[in-house]
């Protein structure tokens, strides 16, 4: 993991200082806490990688509805890009509803106050099918995990494989009408971002993911995601951005729909636990609550596969 640099630290603090505060936050202090959050500050759970404010906003281009759920969300970063702005308040439009699921307590409480127009439910991506939502949203998005990031034993709906992002895209086709996702290069069947021309090009595993679900990940009005390559935090992924639409998909694929549930792994007991509680525990019995995504069988370095 990488050590915080002076000025990030402290920009951290203030971040969290500001989340800290008893009264709302107005817009930038809400953006400031967003640009300067330290996903890495305690450690990198689950391997978050929180994405570039420049990307989220091109993806946000392609999210339509009024009803869009941010699947693995982080502190919100997606979903702050795709909230209403004045065009729309100005223009009396009606509001955009985000739902934000997140299963780390500590970013939930920074999303509470970055985005409290948001209904963040804190909780694992693979409930999302069980979960009462109030029916399908327009848009899922997500950035998740990459990889063979362990899932305590869960699965999607009909994917089998083992690569996480494919198992979040499946789930949202559950509660979804279309899918908005950034995913790694090679995961999208096409390659755009950093190249000079548009080629298809699927591999073994998106060919797996497509005949288990049925669905067709597409490509974007032509956002290059590589002109953000610098902006990460420690890390420099190639990714696209792919679109799912589900209501082509829902009913096909080879695998069913319906398996019989994984045999549960011994709960750890995360989802009811207050950020608070979570905080104050010893940094290694917070990271002893997550599937960590280092791998060495896997070659898994948090989220990236290398
Ligand atoms: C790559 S980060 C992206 C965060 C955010 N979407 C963004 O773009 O900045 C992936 C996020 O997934 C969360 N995550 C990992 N496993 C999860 C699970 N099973 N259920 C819900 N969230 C999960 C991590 O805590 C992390 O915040």
């Amino acid at each position: 993991m990488a050590k915080l640099t002076t000025e990030q630290a402290t920009q951290h603090r203030k971040a969290l200082a500001l989340v800290d505060l008893d009264r709302d936050l107005t817009l930038t202090e809400r953006e400031f806490v967003i640009d300067h959050y330290m996903e890495t500050a305690d450690a990198r759970l689950d391997g978050a990688f929180f994405t570039p404010d420049g990307l989220a906003r091109d993806m946000s281009i392609e999210v339509t509805g009024k009803r869009v759920i941010d699947l693995c969300a982080g502190i919100g970063r997606l979903a702050f890009a795709c909230r209403d702005t004045d065009w729309e308040r100005l223009n009396n439009e009606q509001p955009r509803e985000l739902v934000c699921v997140e299963r780390n307590p500590e970013y939930v409480r920074v999303g509470k106050k970055v985005l409290p127009e948001a209904t963040w439910i804190l909780g694992d991506v693979f409930d999302v099918p069980g979960m009462d939502l109030g029916g399908p949203f327009d848009t899922a998005i997500g950035n998740p995990p990459y990889g063979a990031v362990a899932r305590g034993g869960r699965t999607a709906p009909r994917y089998t494989g083992g690569r996480f992002e494919y198992h979040v895209i499946d789930v949202a086709a559950a509660v979804a009408r279309r899918g908005v996702f950034i995913v790694p290069q090679e995961m999208a069947p096409f390659r755009y971002s950093g190249r000079s021309s548009f080629t298809e090009e699927r591999t073994d595993a998106y060919n797996r993911f497509e005949r288990q679900t049925g669905i067709t990940l597409g490509h974007t009005v032509g956002i290059d995601t590589s002109y953000y390559l610098d902006e990460w935090r420690d890390a420099a992924p190639r990714t696209e951005i792919v679109r799912a639409d589900y209501t082509s998909a829902r009913h096909s694929g080879t695998a069913p729909a319906a398996r019989p549930a994984p045999k549960p792994q011994p709960s750890r007991n995360w989802t009811g636990m207050g950020a608070t509680d979570f905080n104050t525990r010893p940094k290694a019995a917070q990271v002893a609550m997550f599937d960590v995504g280092d791998d060495a069988a896997t070659g898994t370095i948090g989220l990236f596969d290398v």
